[in-house]
């Protein structure tokens, strides 16, 4: 934890992404239900998207995300302080997949925990970290998105299943006296539109039975129309909002990074705010929609291609299940990262074995812990016969 006396600005200083190896091209999803490679670009601009392998989870690809973001960052694990995991697809309801990434990470300084927050999980976390930091209770935070989504997709639902994908998006945040990094942020919701987008069970109100799993009720379940003219509509007015938060107009917008779950959406997004498609980042043709990976996934690629330059203004925008919806704006002050030295680079790869050697290790002296105090429990009681 950092030293409690409020700091002034939270500055995104290292990012990163990883999708998974395996791709699927909509060709391929036309040989499991009755859709086409054409239907599929026109209504969505989806070309295709990665999946995982069998035995690769959410926690694993949040951990590759977290590594690049770290690289970027020149940061070591140990200087992490938290990490926020936004995700609906965690490897378990618990423990958090926040605390399965400290762990792979031996982030040994972090506190960690999930955000649900559907596809706004992202802005949501980002928003909770920066103001952590700027609370001065933390100086550094690890923001993930991370999804696997085909874990939860209806393969044989054509409405849902030719959208989504999996994949992971991270960002360092650090603390910092000079200008710039998260100006403003702007939240909302409304849960009256819950069933628009949904995974009705396997939770407290319909648990996990045979019923549950002969229904299908463990897949997502939408309503294509309604969350289209809501996510419009919530797209236009957070940008506006949280520019006017940051002090900012329209104008001085360098680059809008919107949720990428159909380029029909962001067009029309982009329409109602008058952007120029330029203005507009968009990868939903490769990767389809991620969910709460998704804006931290096309951040990273943006900063990659050099699209994102020292002093822009980047608003990043989403919405999704809740509902929710979410805006963020950043003021760019990381230059393009060198990369570190080849030395650096050496030992916090060794560091990362060692993490997995740690780990054991701890295990282990929890197992034979457990054993003394079993043993001194036992010898207690002998001694009191
Ligand atoms: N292939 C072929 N036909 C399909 C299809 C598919 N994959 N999915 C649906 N259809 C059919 C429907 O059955 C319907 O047929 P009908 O007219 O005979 O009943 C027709 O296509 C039109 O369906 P509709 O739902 O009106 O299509 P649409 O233009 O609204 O596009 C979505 C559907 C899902 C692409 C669109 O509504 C959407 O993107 N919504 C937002 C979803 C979203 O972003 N969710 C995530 C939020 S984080």
């Amino acid at each position: 934890m950092g030293g409690d006396s409020l700091s002034s600005h939270a500055h995104v200083i290292g990012w990163g992404k990883y999708l998974p190896q395996r791709v699927l091209k909509n060709g391929e999803l036309s040989e499991l239900v009755d859709t086409s490679d054409e239907w599929i670009r026109t209504r969505t601009g989806i070309r295709e998207r990665h999946l995982v392998e069998d035995g690769e989870t959410t926690a694993d690809m949040a951990v590759q995300a977290a590594r690049q973001a770290l690289e970027v960052a020149h940061f070591n694990p140990t200087q992490v302080e938290l990490i926020i995991v936004a995700t609906v697809t965690p490897d378990h309801l618990f423990p958090s997949t926040a605390c399965l990434v400290q762990d792979m990470l031996g982030a040994t300084r972090a506190a960690a925990f999930d955000l649900s927050a559907g596809c706004t999980g992202f802005i949501y976390g980002l928003s909770v970290a920066a103001n952590m930091l700027l609370s001065g209770a933390y100086r550094s935070a690890l923001v993930i998105g991370a999804e696997t989504l085909s874990s939860i997709t209806d393969w044989t639902d054509r409405a849902t299943c030719v959208l989504f994908g999996d994949g992971a998006g991270a960002v360092v945040l650090q603390s910092g006296e000079n200008e710039g990094g998260v100006l403003a942020s702007s939240l909302g919701s409304d849960g009256s539109g819950g069933d628009l987008l949904w995974l009705p069970a396997g939770g407290s109100r319909i648990p996990t039975s045979q019923r549950t799993l002969d229904e299908r009720l463990h897949f997502i379940q939408m309503k294509g129309r309604e969350v289209f003219r809501f996510a419009v509509k919530v797209m236009h007015d957070a940008t506006c909002e949280v520019l006017e938060k940051a002090g900012h107009a329209l104008g001085d917008l360098t680059l809008l990074i919107p949720h990428q779950a159909n380029q029909r959406i962001i067009e029309a997004a982009a329409r109602s705010l008058d952007l120029s498609p330029e203005m507009v980042y968009s990868n939903v043709e490769w990767y389809g929609n991620t969910s709460a990976a998704s804006i931290p996934i096309a951040l990273s690629e943006a900063a990659e291609k050099g699209r994102i330059q020292t002093g822009d203004l980047v608003v990043c925008v989403g919405f999704g299940a809740g509902l929710t919806w979410g805006a963020a704006a950043i003021r760019w002050t990381r230059p393009q990262p060198m990369l570190a030295p080849l030395r650096r680079r050496i030992v916090r790869r060794l560091y990362y074995s060692l993490a997995r050697i740690r780990s054991r290790f701890r295990r282990l002296i929890r197992w034979l812990s457990a054993f003394g105090i079993k043993d001194g429990l036992n010898g207690g009681r002998r001694s009191k016969e």
